[in-house]
């Protein structure tokens, strides 16, 4: 899949005085069904995550609190994505090279993964990757 196909998707929003709501469905408002939900928080100011891609996890990755820059790369081109709102989220299709930085203090990211927790489905080596992309 093109980087062009992993972009940011608005949630619905339901704005109440008691305090607004937000909801995901898979296969509604993400294009994957969810199988699995992890959390990034705590990260310490000046602390990086990610650095590596995946053969066919597909992800949706929202702010929950506070912000986060997550920069893909399919190899070629790269694209930088700041979050800073819990009513959208990034797509990330299979196959690109993802770093996330610039996280906040108290910042929380929230990770909805179309498929449980697999080592084998991970690519952790840069050249690796790129010689995957570009043979
Ligand atoms: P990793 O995906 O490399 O973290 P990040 O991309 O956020 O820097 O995962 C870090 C460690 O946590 C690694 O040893 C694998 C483990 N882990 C699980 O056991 N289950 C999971 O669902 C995830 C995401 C990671």
């Amino acid at each position: 899949m093109p980087l062009k196909d992993c972009r940011i998707i608005e949630l619905p929003k339901l704005t109440d005085v008691r305090g607004n709501l937000t909801f995901v469905e898979g296969q509604n408002h993400v294009p994957f069904d969810i199988r699995r939900v992890y959390y990034l928080y705590d990260v310490p100011g000046g602390a990086d995550r990610g650095e590596h891609a995946h053969y066919k996890l597909e992800q949706f990755i929202v702010s929950m609190s506070g912000s986060f820059d997550v920069l893909l790369s399919d190899g070629v081109e790269e694209k930088r994505f700041h979050l800073n709102r819990s009513y959208y989220g990034l797509y990330v299709c299979p196959m690109m090279w993802r770093y996330l930085d610039n996280f906040s203090s108290g910042a929380v990211c929230l990770v909805l993964a179309s498929e449980p927790y697999d080592e084998a489905d991970y690519i952790r080596d840069k050249d690796t990757y790129l010689e995957l992309v570009n043979p």
